[in-house]
């Protein structure tokens, strides 16, 4: 074993790569402790979170009470599968469904299985409800979307190192342009059509934001239709855009919303599906599951990741904050160097464009740099930079971040 603490993080990068499958491409850095928006590395570097292991730790790093619910409810009881029940499941069903106004929650784990459930949930009360023919039932996705790597989520991606190699794909999906009212109209017309799923906001398509009344007038033309309004908010919801879930800014609630990510403030994987009792209650005993969904401990975890987002006040932390940092972005990045073309977010999920080609290595350099400067950033795709710090930073910190990035393009823009 080395000694040289300089080596640490390449003697452990090195053994990922020897005994791990290459399925990520990681920024190189050695993470080994994290607090709040604060992240440090093996060596002891201090670097800003601003990815916010891809917005699941919106409350911050290791949040003291949520840690508190997880040592408490880990040596009570963390799991019983759903074949019995527990004293912790009703209060976590009762309390989520308050806390966002459904009546009925499907508890799951990641949330590519909550995308999963929305889609199974969907096609069921397609065939139950609306009298769909057997196996006819569709879909309509959006180009762009990204909701998990399972062979479903798959299949209805348009991103080909996505999909390339897995095939066949699932059936009965119907893909169409994002933030295209006429082609929602047109694919709405088929009656076979039991759901329409999207999320408010593309994340990993590099922060997406759609015209103003795109969302409001998809949700009443599927209305008209009888076809369900799904909302994939595992990126965008639990606050991160500066309301507890992005449709609040649209004044609708959709038919069947799926969560993921930052209900468990990045402590555990837990993902679930709200929906009205009526839809819900399609799916019956036997017919949907997973042995850890429900899990006493992810939980525990769960309502205390929503009691921090309630009392911390995160939502409105997230627009009042993320309002400073696009201003910021537009004042001292986009208004003064041609490398950066863009800002563009809601809440504390935004986006750096970078004045180059999709394919180019650009904005990975800048995010190694950015890493060399302190703070940690990812690139989606060649040219797009995604800046979502977890939303307990504050003001200062914020416009401490702000000068690093500044200064950070500043240096590459004279390059
Ligand atoms: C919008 C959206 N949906 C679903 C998922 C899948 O979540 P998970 O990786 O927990 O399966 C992601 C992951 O990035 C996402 O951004």
């Amino acid at each position: 074993m080395t000694t040289n603490p300089k080596t640490r993080s390449q003697e452990l990068m090195q053994i990922e790569d020897k005994y791990g499958a290459h399925n990520y491409h990681p920024l190189p850095v050695v993470l080994a402790k994290g607090e709040g928006v604060n992240l440090w590395d093996v060596e002891g570097k201090h670097y800003y979170d601003f990815l916010s292991a891809y917005s699941a730790v919106n409350q911050g790093h290791c949040h003291p009470h949520i840690l508190k619910a997880l040592h408490h409810q880990s040596s009570e009881l963390t799991l019983t599968s759903r074949a019995f029940y527990n004293n912790v499941l009703g209060e976590y069903e009762k309390f989520m469904a308050e806390f966002f106004g459904y009546d009925k929650v499907l508890p799951m784990n990641t949330g590519v299985e909550g995308g999963e459930t929305a889609v199974k949930l969907c096609r069921k009360w397609g065939y139950t409800k609306k009298g769909i023919p057997e196996n006819q039932a569709k879909i309509i996705f959006v180009e762009g979307n990204f909701w998990g790597r399972t062979l479903a989520a798959i299949s209805s991606s348009t991103d080909p190192s996505s999909y390339s190699g897995f095939g066949p794909y699932m059936p009965g999906y119907e893909l169409i342009p994002y933030n295209d009212l006429d082609a929602l109209e047109a694919a709405l017309q088929d009656p076979n059509v039991a759901g329409f799923m999207v999320e408010p906001i593309q994340g990993e398509a590099g922060v997406v934001v759609p015209d103003d009344d795109y969302l409001r007038r998809a949700f009443e033309m599927c209305q008209e239709q009888n076809v369900l309004f799904i909302a994939d908010e595992v990126q965008t919801g639990i606050a991160r855009t500066g309301k507890l879930i992005c449709c609040e800014h649209h004044g609708f609630k959709p038919d069947i919303l799926i969560l993921g990510k930052a209900l468990s403030g990045g402590v555990l994987p837990v993902s679930a599906v709200l929906a009205r009792d009526e839809i819900m209650l399609c799916i019956k005993p036997g017919e949907h599951g997973s042995t850890f969904g429900g899990n006493p401990l992810a939980c525990k975890v769960a309502m205390a990741a929503l009691e921090v987002v309630r009392d911390e006040n995160l939502s409105e932390r997230a627009e009042k904050l993320g309002q400073i940092f696009r201003d910021r972005m537009q004042k001292d990045v986009v208004e003064k160097y041609d490398i950066a073309t863009l800002v563009r977010g809601k809440g504390l999920l935004n986006a750096v464009v970078i004045n180059d080609t999709e394919d180019s290595e650009t904005a990975w350099n800048i995010c190694l740099k950015l890493r060399d400067n302190g703070l940690l950033a990812k690139p989606t795709h060649g040219n797009i930079i995604r800046f979502a710090p977890p939303l307990v930073i504050t003001e200062e910190e914020l416009h401490k971040c702000c000068d690093i990035i500044a200064d950070t393009i500043s240096g590459w823009a004279n390059e």
